[in-house]
């Protein structure tokens, strides 16, 4: 069984202006439907085959071809999937209280989130994850993600893509304005949701 190409919630141009529609159709439709496709190619005929994409991340760590592109799948349908037209700011009662413990307040997150997402040296991505029922903010570089349990270990709730190819049309080297615009296109609805599957 192959992994599925996965279609948008939304069009292109939805996430105007914070995410220009040109990025999205490349950004979808050229590097997404790559990891998509090579992640097929790779896991063919292989003990990979009909595993699910968690169960791949955790046990490909030393096979690149599968480890880059079971990465950027998974990774890049989160993004999709976390992002909605003006965003969603309906944090629950439950992921809010959570984040004040862990944090001090939303803010605090929020300023830890775009420093890790800002200060990833090179390409990679942010995230806002779960490990043991705890929340965490770190960074992973290419398409590592916390699930792989290399540089972070846990599950994902919230993520980035902080290579070039997410922002540099539009926003070519000012990745900080990029960090800042994707707050306004987060789903808090979708956030929470996963949060709480997860505790
Ligand atoms: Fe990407």
């Amino acid at each position: 069984m192959k992994f599925e190409f996965t279609e948008l919630a939304y069009n292109y141009d939805a996430l105007e202006p914070h995410i220009d529609a040109r990025t999205m159709e490349i950004h979808h439709g050229k590097h997404h439907a790559g990891y998509t496709n090579k992640l097929n190619s790779a896991i063919e005929g292989t003990s990979f085959e009909g595993l699910s994409i968690e169960e791949i991340l955790k046990n490909a760590k030393d096979i690149p071809a599968i480890r880059n592109n079971a990465g950027g799948y998974y990774n890049h349908n989160l993004f999709w999937e976390i992002m909605t037209p003006s965003g969603n700011k309906n944090v629950s009662t439950k992921l809010k209280k959570a984040i004040d413990n862990t944090f001090g307040s939303f803010e605090v997150f929020k300023a830890e989130f775009i420093a890790a997402a800002a200060t990833q040296f090179g390409s990679g991505w942010a995230w806002l994850y779960v490990h043991n029922g705890e929340l965490y903010v770190g960074a992973t570089p290419n398409q590592d993600n916390p699930i792989m349990g290399i540089e972070l270990e846990g599950e994902p709730i919230l993520g980035i893509d902080i290579w070039e190819h997410a922002y540099y049309l539009k926003y070519q080297n000012l990745r900080p304005d990029y960090i800042n615009a994707f707050f306004e296109v987060i789903d808090w609805n979708k956030v929470s949701e996963k949060y709480e599957k997860l505790v």
